[in-house]
């Protein structure tokens, strides 16, 4: 028998146990022992009825996705269910944690599912570019019909026991004893056997199937995998089970190999790895309860918002009472809006407005075992906000800034106890956005960087771990991508033009609509303050400033690159920003040349590539996979894409080296190479 699978008798009831720690991920291990366990369920006269139940604190979380690069081994999971839809008894899924993927596919292959309380269950597989491939598209609408299906397997819902029961998803959810729920359960079908696979879906209405596609084409950006998991399910209905089980496997077979796939899978280990640093393992964090944050700004209260909804107390510090009042004001209203919208309980918005406490008195200090500064971005007043803290927060308490480009190293020496401070760089809005670049000063403590891993797991976010830098590892590779769409603005591409093209590639937003949308003046105020140490032999395009220099900040002043009506959220492109872009071109004696969409993605995305590979040479970035992270998660890189590093690795090395070379030579005097080997290497 399988180490991973092993029967247990209770009575006549044979206990399947899956045991693949962590997940029970559904490998061939798992498959081969399950098929063999099966074989003694039909076989044993004694049996009369089987359940499946993980070991551990789940069922299966999903099928080992390292396995959906390689050829598939055998058995597959379809062969497994099949064994289970062909034995003559009944074999009930008991599942508690998460049944996922294959996962739930297994279950869905089952005569019948019991799930405890809080268990999810779903077919994420979309999310990773595929579909279900062991008859979860064929299975799933004849429980819940053409439309629910459509919308479940396109999304990737995890659907909590509760509603999955609502739904029909699951047949009973279990009080107490899970193990006992199923076993009674399971010897109540004793004598039949009652396969999804055997019941006819339910007639819908053509109508409602159409709004499901188009709902969930809109929703998943038409990627194939969307468009390929709707016609699996539709199929459901079409065609017979065998049919549609055997065109639901041709498809998931050809996307597993797909581009987007590998690039999703990449994604996803790059997310789970993020976290992890082996330096830090046995380094035990600080305990944190309750954070004290300060400046009730845009990202105070966000970082605020975020740290109450993960159960923390939380002060909330400004420098007088008006502002404070502001930034309450704003707290109160984001959760009076989520229990207006139906997102949140009136209870739980109570719960979390009742662990926030507003003061100007900063001796609250005293007793936060965190404490996370988002005041001005001005060194020298963080250096004075940092130094008063020094003298109020307790020995060992956490300090961390939310500075977005500058040194933390000048500002952990304003204390005392540089070894306490690390960076949290939160993105805008903080209660939403899940990436957290987490800054290691030259000073830090192994457990107050593991003190910041920890918080930010619990705050729900997705950490990656940055050396301290100009910008860190986002800003700085999101600075080099925009100044190589000025340079293509310089050159004779149109503001619209660019950001249709990258829009094209997959990006959230184009460069100039972001620039418009955050405000033209942030970054103004930057290259002011750089003026002084520029290499003035440099390109520096001008175009930026004399923007700014007209008024035009972008959104909030009406007019920045593009012009934007009050209370539209479209934007439109200015003849008047021609003439400016028209006239700084011929200020350089520039002749202006036509630049193919091809070119501006290619060049666009090389200059990311190209400034990670110096992060990657100066430490600062520890994992070309954390830049992906960072990319896809802060900064629009399309997910499907996989990130700039894995576009790279993609394209070889030879293209990579002669596109390098294309690159500086299009981008002229102070364009810094970086070693393309660090990109490559840290891949292979
Ligand atoms: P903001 O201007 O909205 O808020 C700053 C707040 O700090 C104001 O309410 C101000 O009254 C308060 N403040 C200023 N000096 C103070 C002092 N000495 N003591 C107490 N409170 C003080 O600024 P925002 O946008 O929230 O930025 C804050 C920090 O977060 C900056 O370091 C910024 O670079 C960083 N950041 C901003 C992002 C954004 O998108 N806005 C994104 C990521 C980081």
């Amino acid at each position: 028998m399988s180490a991973r699978v092993h029967l247990e008798r209770d009575g006549d009831v044979a206990v399947v146990v899956i045991d693949n720690p962590p997940v029970n991920a559904g490998s061939a291990q798992v498959r081969r022992g399950l098929l063999e366990v099966l074989e003694t369920v039909a076989s044993d006269g004694g049996i009369h009825a089987a359940v499946l139940i993980g070991a551990g604190n789940c069922f299966i979380a999903g099928s080992d996705l390292r396995e959906f690069g390689q050829p598939l081994q055998e058995p597959q999971l379809p062969a497994v269910i099949a064994a289970i839809e062909a034995c003559d008894k009944p074999v009930v899924a008991a599942l508690h944690g998460a049944a996922l993927g294959g996962g739930f596919e297994l279950a869905l292959g089952c005569d019948a599912r019991v799930a405890a309380a809080g268990t999810v269950v779903g077919l994420p597989e979309v999310t990773l570019g595929i579909i279900p491939g062991a008859g979860g598209t064929q299975r799933l609408p004849r429980l819940v019909g053409v439309p629910k299906a459509i919308e479940l397997t396109c999304s990737g819902a995890r659907v909590p026991s509760g509603q999955a029961l609502a739904l029909g998803l699951i047949d009973c959810e279990a009080q107490g004893d899970l193990r006992a729920a199923a076993v009674a359960h399971a010897r109540g079908l004793v004598g039949n056997k009652a396969r999804v696979r055997d019941r006819v879906v339910p007639a819908a209405d053509a109508q409602a199937v159409e709004q499901a596609a188009a709902a969930a084409l809109k929703a998943g950006k038409a990627r194939p995998a969307v468009h390929a998991a709707i016609e699996a399910v539709m199929s459901a209905a079409q065609v017979p089970i065998e049919e549609g089980l055997a065109s639901e496997r041709s498809a998931f077979q050809a996307l597993r190999v797909s581009r987007e796939a590998r690039a999703l899978r990449h994604q996803f280990f790059a997310e789970r790895d993020s976290a992890r640093l082996p330096e830090l393992e046995g380094v035990a964090p600080r305990p944190v309860q309750h954070v004290a944050v300060i400046g009730a700004g845009t990202m105070g209260t966000g970082i605020a918002i975020a740290a109450l909804d993960a159960g923390f107390d939380v002060a909330l510090l400004e420098q007088d009472e008006a502002a404070l009042r502001r930034g309450t004001e704003r707290i109160r209203e984001h959760y009076a809006s989520r229990v207006q919208a139906g997102k949140l309980k009136a209870s739980t918005a109570a719960q979390c407005e009742a662990r926030l406490q507003p003061t100007i008195d900063w001796s609250v200090l005293g007793s936060s075992d965190l404490v996370i500064e988002a005041v001005f971005e001005d060194l020298d007043v963080k250096r004075q906000v940092f130094a008063r803290i020094d003298t109020l927060a307790r020995p060992g308490a956490v300090l961390a800034s939310n500075t977005s480009y500058l040194d933390l190293d000048a500002i952990a020496g304003a204390t005392r106890r540089p070894q306490d401070v690390i960076g949290l760089h939160f993105f805008s809005p903080a209660h939403v956005m899940r990436l957290l670049e987490v800054v290691r000063g030259a000073a830090t403590a192994a457990d107050a960087l593991a003190t910041g891993l920890v918080v930010a797991k619990r705050l729900r976010k997705l950490p990656v771990v940055t050396g301290n830098a100009f910008g860190f590892i986002g800003n700085r590779i999101y600075a080099a991508y925009r100044r190589q769409c000025e340079f293509m603005i310089e050159e004779g591409a149109w503001p619209a033009q660019v950001d249709a093209a990258l829009e094209a590639f997959g990006f959230a937003m184009g460069p100039f609509a972001v620039a418009d949308l955050s405000g033209l003046d942030i970054a103004w105020r930057m290259r002011q303050a750089q003026a002084a140490t520029r290499d003035p032999a440099a390109r520096y395009v001008h175009i930026p400033d004399r923007l700014c220099e007209a008024g035009r900040l972008g959104r909030k002043t009406g007019a920045g690159y593009y012009v934007h009506e009050s209370g539209s959220r479209g934007r439109k492109s200015d003849p008047a920003v021609h003439t400016l872009i028209e006239r700084a071109r011929a200020d350089k004696g520039l002749v202006p040349r036509t630049l193919s969409d091809d070119e501006i993605q290619r060049r666009a995305l090389l200059a990311m590539v190209n400034e990670a590979a110096r992060l990657l040479a100066e430490g600062v970035a520890r994992r070309a996979s954390d830049v992906d992270v960072v990319l896809v998660n802060g900064f629009g890189f399309p997910r499907w894409e996989g990130g700039p590093v894995f576009w790279a690795r993609e394209r070889g090395a030879e293209a990579l080296a002669q596109d390098m070379d294309w690159l500086a030579d299009l981008s002229g005097p102070g364009f810094v190479r970086g070693d393309l080997c660090h990109v490559l290497q840290q891949l292979a």
